[in-house]
C-alpha cells in the first residue's frame, strides 16, 4: 500500500486543493490530507473549522483528513507515508516548495512529489479567496459550497449572495 500525504494550512480548502488531492488519489493507494497547526500563524478559520470544511469537501473521495501537530517530516514517518504530494500552480510555487521538500527529506528521508493541477484552477489561492470574500466578492466558483458559506459568515456583507 502506498500512502501519500497532502499537507497544508487549508485556510480554507479550495477547488484547487481538491483537484490536487483527487489527482494524488489516482496515483496512490491511500491519501491523507494533513491540516497543519501552527500556533504562531494567524488563521481565519481555526483548526477544527479547517478540518471540518476539508472533511465536507472530500466527502466520497476516499481521502482521510488528519491534523499534523508538529513537524510534517515526523508525521510522515509515523504514518508510513512514501511521499508528500504538493500541487504546483507555477514557478513561484516551486521556488517556495523546493526548500521545504529538501528539508523534509533531510529530516526524515521522505520524498516530495509535485503534481501539476488543472490549469483552469491555477489562479486559485486561499489568500486570494479570503481577500475577495472580505470585500464581499463572489467566491462560489473558487471553493466548495460549504466553504463559500463559511466565508460569507466570516465576512458578512449586506446584500452579498450566500
Ligand atoms: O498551505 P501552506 O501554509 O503553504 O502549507 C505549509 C505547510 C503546512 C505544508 C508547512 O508549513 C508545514 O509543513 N508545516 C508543518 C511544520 C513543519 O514541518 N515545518 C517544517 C517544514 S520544512
Amino acid at each position: 500500500m502506498s500512502l501519500a500525504v497532502c499537507p497544508g494550512s487549508f485556510d480554507p480548502i479550495t477547488l484547487g486543493h481538491l483537484d490536487v488531492v483527487r489527482r494524488a488519489r489516482g496515483v496512490f493507494d491511500e491519501v491523507v490530507l494533513a491540516v497543519a497547526h501552527n500556533p504562531a500563524k494567524a488563521y481565519l478559520f481555526d483548526l477544527e473549522q479547517r478540518v471540518e470544511l476539508a472533511r465536507g469537501a472530500l466527502d466520497g473521495l476516499d481521502v482521510r483528513v488528519d491534523v499534523v501537530d508538529g513537524l510534517l517530516a515526523d508525521y510522515c514517518r509515523e504514518v508510513g507515508a512514501v511521499a508528500i504530494v504538493k500541487g504546483l500552480r507555477g514557478g513561484a510555487d516551486y521556488d517556495s516548495e523546493q526548500p521545504m521538500a529538501l528539508m523534509n527529506r533531510h529530516l526524515s528521508d521522505v520524498e516530495t512529489m509535485f503534481l501539476v493541477g488543472d490549469g483552469a484552477l491555477a489562479h486559485i489561492a486561499s489568500s486570494l479567496v479570503k481577500d475577495i470574500a472580505s470585500h464581499g466578492g463572489d467566491v462560489s466558483d473558487l471553493v466548495p459550497p460549504a466553504v463559500a458559506r463559511a466565508l460569507h459568515d466570516a465576512f458578512p456583507h449586506p446584500g452579498a449572495q450566500r
